[in-house]
Parts: structure tokens; sequence; C-alpha cells
């Protein structure tokens, strides 16, 4: 076979390919001139979700009530609490005079200061402006939701959202002392 042949062969099987693939796009072509392709409409129907407005971060949470825990603490389990606060072990110590990782040693917090962890020097200038102890309320209030509670702070850990868990979480925290705070009314 000589190379003309093959050429023909060839140009013979691109020219059946050029009418198989374009009589469907001739179809489309006709068919797209008609009224029912008119009428609907072209593209595709993206599913569109509320877009945050920027700056906010996602949707508002359902606001947290200090209320609703607080007589929860009465009965909460600081047994629970120490498994909830597994996450908490990657940057923090809670033995007496524990050592600072990425955050502050948290023996004695219930009561403590903000931001006054002697071996912790590295206190964000969003901690260094609180004033007060860590009461109950204000603890929930931060571990529920850190950004939220003191913005600008430097602790990478998205909340706790869960009521009896916060409880659990507090009345752990509250036992890590030598003299416990008392429990809110
Ligand atoms: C990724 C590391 C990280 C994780 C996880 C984390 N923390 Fe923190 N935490 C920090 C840092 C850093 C600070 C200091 C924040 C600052 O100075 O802005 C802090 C501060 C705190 C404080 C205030 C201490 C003080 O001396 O004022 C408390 C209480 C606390 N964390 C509790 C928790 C609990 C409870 C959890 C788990 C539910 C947790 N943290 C998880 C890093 C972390």
């Amino acid at each position: 076979m000589d190379s003309w042949i093959i050429n023909k062969v060839a140009g013979a099987v691109i020219a059946a390919l050029l009418v198989a693939f374009g009589t469907g796009t001739l179809a489309e072509i006709l068919v797209g001139h008609g009224d029912a392709a008119k009428k609907a409409k072209p593209g595709y129907a993206l599913p569109m979700t509320a877009v945050a407005p920027s700056g906010a971060a996602g949707p508002a949470p359902a606001a947290f009530k200090f209320a609703e825990i607080a007589p929860m603490l009465k009965t909460a389990s600081a047994e629970n609490g120490q498994a909830a606060f597994a996450p908490c072990r990657a940057c923090h110590t809670v033995d007496k005079g524990g050592k600072s990782l990425v955050g502050p040693n948290l023996y004695g917090v219930v009561g403590r200061d903000v931001a006054s962890s002697a071996s912790f020097p590295r206190y964000s200038a969003a901690f260094k402006g609180q004033k007060g102890p860590w009461t109950f309320e204000k603890l929930a209030t931060f571990i529920n939701n850190p950004r939220g509670a003191i913005p600008g702070n430097q602790m990478a850990f998205a909340g706790i959202k869960s009521n009896a868990d916060l409880a659990d979480l507090l009345v752990y925290l509250r036992s890590l002392s030598d003299t416990p705070a008392p429990l809110p009314n």
C-alpha cells in the first residue's frame, strides 16, 4: 500500500468521524433555534447558599447562655470533664507547677486572674487587656467560643459547644486546685 492510499483511507475515517460527531452538534444548533429551547434557561442551576458578609465567621451560633450551665454544675462529672479535656492537653498541662506548652499551665485556673500564669511569657495583648479572675461563667463563655469571647487571643481552638461537656469541663478545671472554688448558686 503506498502512502497515497493510506492518506485516502485516513481521510475517509476522519470524514466519517466528523459526520458522526457533527450531526449531533448540527441537531443541537437546529433545535436550539426552536421555541422550547428559548424557554429553557441555559446553563446549570447552582445551589446557592447565603454568603456571610466578609469578616464574619459564618452564621452566628445559637447564643450561649451560662444560666443553662450553672445548675448543671452540681451534678456534673469531673471524670467526664477530664475526658472532655483530651483535646486541650495538646497545649495545656494541668499538674501543680507544670510547665507551659503552647498554652499556659491550668492548675488553679478557676479564680486565677486572666493571663497571670507566671510560667507563661507569651500571653496575647487581647488576654493581657482582660481584667479580673476566671469565674465559671467567664471560663464557660471562653471555652465555648474562644475567638468570639476574647477576640484576638491566640488560643487556636474552635470551642466546646455542648452544655453537658462544658459543665463537666468546668468541674474538672475546678478540681485542679488546693482549695476548689465554691460552685455558683
Ligand atoms: C492549640 C493550642 C490550644 C488548645 C488546643 C487549647 N488551648 Fe487553651 N490556651 C492556648 C493559648 C495559646 C492560650 C493563651 C491565649 C492568649 O494569650 O491569647 C490559652 C489560654 C487558655 C486559658 C486561660 C489561661 C490563663 O492563664 O489565663 C484557659 C482557661 C484555657 N486556655 C483552657 C483551654 C481548654 C479548656 C481547652 C480545651 C477545651 C483549651 N484551652 C485548648 C492554647 C490552646
